[in-house]
């Protein structure tokens, strides 16, 4: 007898215990991500919405869907799962530190390369490289001949798409300063009237792109900055070390890593030193 099953009745799907380990490991398996037990209301509804559009009448036969080899469903699998929080200028001390040190030392140490590569990992729907272009375009001197990249990149197809737009609501943008609104935004017009647009000064800069951190990367860095915030909350430590290593690879010394409010890299990475709240040094 499934208890839970038993005490979720009469819900439109039933999901077993079996259901929920199996979509548990295939998570893992996918996208890194680890699902605790108080995931399953979580993973009850987002993937019962699929179980509806490709009319399933059981998670189990969802999972052997996602099994096949080469399934088409993984990609909303991921996108199901994945939570997307983010915000413009989100932990902003992270923005003031870039601003007012990390920038200032770049264009002093890289004066004769005049190359600046930042990579935010994990960009959700945008906000967060736009920030960092925002800044950066606020400090890199105006009309300068600096070669400035900032790689944003997700595992989820559909925030993806909403970054590349650049597009926001009034929730979205609510917390910009209104100087920031008028200098990086323009009104949008037609269907997209009460929202506005990213300039395109500020699109150019960035180049989105799909990557599972989980698999093999085409990029070879390296990169001064790297923002990977708030994505490896849900990977276990094992999965975290290995990540790291692999950012650490792509850094060059004193490069810096920015990691989310309630990430560490304590007993993670050795390749780092912590030089203020959650922001880290790439050793010697
Ligand atoms: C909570 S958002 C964080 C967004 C932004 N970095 C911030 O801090 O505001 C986490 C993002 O990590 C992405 N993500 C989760 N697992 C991933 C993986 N294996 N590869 C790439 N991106 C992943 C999710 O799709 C999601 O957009």
């Amino acid at each position: 007898m499934n208890t839970h099953a038993a005490l979720r009745s009469p819900k439109e799907f039933e999901l077993t215990d079996n259901d929920f380990n199996r979509l548990r490991e295939l998570v893992t398996k996918h996208t890194g991500i680890n699902l605790s037990d108080a995931k399953r209301t979580l993973v009850y509804s987002r993937i019962s919405r699929r179980l509806r559009e490709l009319g399933l009448n059981q998670f189990k036969d969802y999972c052997d869907l996602i099994e096949q080899r080469n399934s088409n469903e993984l990609e909303n699998f991921s996108n199901a799962i994945s939570t997307n929080l983010t915000a413009f200028f989100r932990e902003s001390h992270h923005f003031d530190y870039l601003a007012n040190t990390v920038l200032p030392q770049i264009l002093a140490n890289n004066h004769d390369r005049q190359r600046l590569r930042i990579w935010s990992a994990g960009c959700s729907t945008g906000e967060e490289p736009y920030s960092l272009a925002m800044v950066v375009s606020e400090v890199m001197p105006k009309n300068s001949t600096w070669d400035i990249k900032i790689l944003a990149t997700d595992l989820d197809t559909q925030v993806l798409a909403t970054a590349k737009r650049g597009v926001y609501g009034p929730d979205r943008t609510s917390g910009l300063s209104p100087q920031r609104l008028k200098r990086w935004f323009t009104a949008g017009k037609g269907d997209q009237q009460g929202k506005v647009r990213v300039v395109p000064e500020l699109q150019q800069m960035i180049t989105f792109k799909q990557l599972n951190l989980m698999h093999d990367w085409p990029m070879r860095g390296p990169f001064d900055v790297v923002f990977c915030r708030n994505v490896v909350i849900y990977f276990d430590k094992p999965t975290q070390r290995v990540l790291f290593q692999r950012i650490a690879e792509l850094m060059p010394a004193a490069s810096h890593l920015l990691i989310g409010h309630s990430e560490t890299l304590f007993n993670v990475s050795e390749q780092f030193e912590l030089i203020g709240k959650t922001i880290y040094q790439r050793n010697q």
